[in-house]
Formats: C-alpha cells, sequence, structure tokens
C-alpha cells in the first residue's frame, strides 16, 4: 500500500516519525501490559519462568542508534531486575570473539533486522550454544529469523535513514522486558505497577514534548551555525547524549561529540568555549546536584548551555531550556530523547541539508 510509504502531509519522512511516536509506542506495548498483575506479557520470547530466573547476565548487541537504545535498556535491566547488563557495537562484539556464555541472556537489537554486523555477530552467538533474543522492528527479516525469539516493535515502517521512532520503541522493548525479567525475580508488585502506570503516561507526554516542536525550531536555528556541539549526560542521561549527538551528526552534519557529564573534567573541558555550546541532559532524578555543578562548570568556560530536563535551573546555569514531563526516573530517558530528534530535525532544515537521505548513509547496512 503506497499510501502507508508517503510523508503523510509532513515536509519529511523523519518529521512524520518523529510525530508518530505516541502512536508507535502504543503499539510496542499493546496486549503486553498486565494491569492486574503488573507484569508484561511477552509471548514471543518463549521461555518459562524458571528459564527466564536462570539468567546471570544479559548483554546487548547492535549498531548505531540500535545500540544506544541497548545501553538505555541495560541500564533499565540492571535498575528493574537487578541483572548485570551492558551493550557494545555488534560489530565489535563480533570481532574480538567473545566468551560466549551459557547463562547469560543475549538480545541483538535491528531496526531492518538485515544489518549484517548484527547478524554476524547473532551467528556466532547460535554457534556458541548462547540463548538469543531479537528486539526488532521489520518482521521476517533475516535477525529475527535468526534468533530464538524475541518482541516486535510493530513501529510500522520507517523510512527515513535516522532513526527515531524505531529508537523509541525499542527502549519501550527492554522496559517491557526489564519489567518481565524483574516480576520472576524481586521486583515488588508495587514497583511493577508504577513502571506499567508510568509506560502508560508515555504517549500523552511525548504528545506534550511534540507541541514544542516551534520553540525547539528555534532553538535549532540559534545553536545549528555553530561548528560543533557537546553533549552531557550521567547515567540515564548518558546514552540519550549519545543518541542526540548520533542524530545532529547524522542529518545535519553538524560535529557532535557525547561525553558522560562526570569526564568532561578529563579532557574534552579543553574543548569547551563560545564557540562549542552544550546539550546537557539534566533529568530531575538523583544526580540532579551533580548534573548542576557540570553546568557551572561550563559556564565558567565561557560554554553556552541548552538543557534539557524537567525544570528550569538558575538563569545563570543555562542559556536556553527545554522543559518536557517527568515520569518514572527509569523511563525519563525515552522521553528526554525526544527533544533532541527535534532539535537535530530543525537544524538539519535550517542547514538545507538532505533531511531523510544523509550523505554517506544507508538505511541499512547489509554488507560487512
Ligand atoms: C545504519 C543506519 C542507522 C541504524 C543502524 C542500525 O547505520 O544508518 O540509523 O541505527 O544502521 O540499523 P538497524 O536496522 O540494525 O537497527
Amino acid at each position: 500500500d503506497a499510501g502507508h510509504y508517503d510523508t503523510g502531509g509532513y515536509e519529511h519522512y523523519l518529521l512524520k516519525e518523529i510525530s508518530e511516536q505516541p502512536e508507535t509506542i502504543t503499539r510496542t506495548m499493546s496486549g503486553r501490559l498486565d494491569e492486574r498483575f503488573h507484569v508484561a506479557h511477552l509471548g514471543g520470547l518463549n521461555m518459562d519462568a524458571r528459564e527466564t530466573r536462570g539468567f546471570r547476565q544479559v548483554k546487548i548487541i547492535g549498531c548505531g542508534s540500535a545500540y544506544y537504545s541497548g545501553q538505555i535498556g541495560a541500564q533499565l535491566i540492571e535498575e528493574l531486575a537487578r541483572i548485570p547488563a551492558d551493550a557494545e557495537p555488534a560489530s565489535e562484539f563480533r570481532y574480538r570473539n567473545p566468551v560466549v556464555d551459557p547463562d547469560t541472556l543475549y538480545v541483538a537489537i535491528s531496526q531492518s533486522g538485515e544489518t549484517y554486523d548484527t547478524l554476524a555477530a547473532v551467528q556466532e552467538l547460535k554457534r556458541k550454544g548462547g540463548r538469543v533474543i531479537g528486539i526488532v522492528n521489520a518482521v521476517g527479516s533475516a535477525i529475527a529469523r535468526e534468533v530464538d525469539g524475541g518482541i516486535y516493535l510493530h513501529a510500522g515502517p520507517e523510512v527515513s535513514v535516522a532513526s527515531t521512532k524505531a529508537f523509541t520503541s525499542t527502549s519501550v522493548a527492554f522496559a517491557l522486558l526489564a519489567l518481565h525479567l524483574g516480576r520472576v525475580r524481586d521486583l515488588s508488585p508495587a514497583d511493577g505497577r508504577r513502571i506499567v502506570d508510568g509506560l502508560r503516561r508515555l504517549p500523552g507526554q511525548i504528545e506534550q514534548i511534540l507541541a514544542q516542536g516551534e520553540e525547539i525550531a528555534e532553538l535549532a536555528k540559534k545553536y545549528a551555525p555553530h561548528p560543533s556541539m557537546m553533549f552531557v549526560g550521567r547515567v540515564r542521561g548518558y546514552p540519550v547524549a549519545r543518541e542526540g549527538a548520533q542524530k545532529l551528526k547524522e542529518i545535519s552534519y553538524v560535529h557532535a561529540e557525547a561525553y558522560p557529564a562526570s569526564e568532561l573534567k578529563h579532557g574534552p573541558l579543553a574543548l569547551i568555549g563560545p564557540e562549542m555550546p552544550t546539550v546537557a541532559i539534566v533529568p530531575d532524578d538523583e544526580l540532579l546536584d551533580k548534573n548542576l555543578t557540570t553546568l557551572g562548570e561550563i559556564r565558567a568556560r565561557g560554554g553556552r548551555v541548552l538543557m534539557v530536563g524537567h525544570r528550569a535551573p538558575d538563569a545563570k546555569l543555562a542559556d536556553d531550556v527545554i522543559v518536557i514531563p517527568k515520569n518514572e526516573i527509569e523511563l525519563d530517558p525515552i522521553l528526554l530523547t525526544i527533544p533532541l530528534q527535534l532539535l537535530a530535525y530543525y537544524a538539519a532544515v535550517a542547514l538545507g541539508r538532505d533531511v531523510d537521505k544523509p550523505r554517506n548513509l544507508a538505511k541499512s547496512v547489509t554488507v560487512e
């Protein structure tokens, strides 16, 4: 159906796909949230409770934005299920001859399901007896066929090269997986309910952020002319910063670096000055004070700050602020991502770039 693939009145597929996110994450959650027992139903995993309880570690692999959403996923699993979890680029994983452990749950992430590095990593894992599940958007794709089970995103076709709706749907799928792993272990019914209720609030909150599109477009016009931008965040904010920098690089060609906020002083602070502004991810969580201290350090070096968070700080600490709705702290990264997508989109438009087909990039890299 060709109508399915047109821009639906939007100027670019990218803006259409950003705008669809309230619906696409709703589809990812659909039929999977249990209001009564505060659990997630993930039948596609093909795993009983005993097996689910047995994993001692979770290892997540993917490329590009899929890898960054995997970092969000690793944090969700550690926080909600208290299982050690980490993410790694699929290519690095496969080239370094990894130790494949029978008590580890491997998770391969791919929007297209066709990325060669991710597919080859899955094949290597299976060759060595690893248990691999997929978080995939494209139904029946090569990776979906190769894994032992998984979670389909149901986000619909993503056309624009830069990933947006698949990124948020993957993060939501990880919240479901973390809830599922948590509730067969030690996550209490009360905490399960807190997460289920938080997930339900996300689509409406994304609408609220999308309604700020014009203000974000103005900010994008103001910051886009800088040759380089720094993105910083701590813990939950760090993968958000990485994905924000990636989006900006991919579609506006503005150089961007992402650093954990605490690492600034160990090197990149030398770059900070009026010509290199910082986008700071500052959620209202237990690290708020630490993050505000970082803003002070940037400002003291003459650096401009665009803060994304839940409330405006002292005017001395930020030049501009994008305020977004608050959810449960574990789910904040999903919402913090949205303004950065819009910022990159409007920066690319302001600079006259080919938004949906950036130079040198392909939607899915099916070769080595
Ligand atoms: C390409 C795209 C990226 C994407 C990555 C992984 O490099 O340009 O936007 O994140 O592949 O794609 P996948 O389909 O595996 O999620």
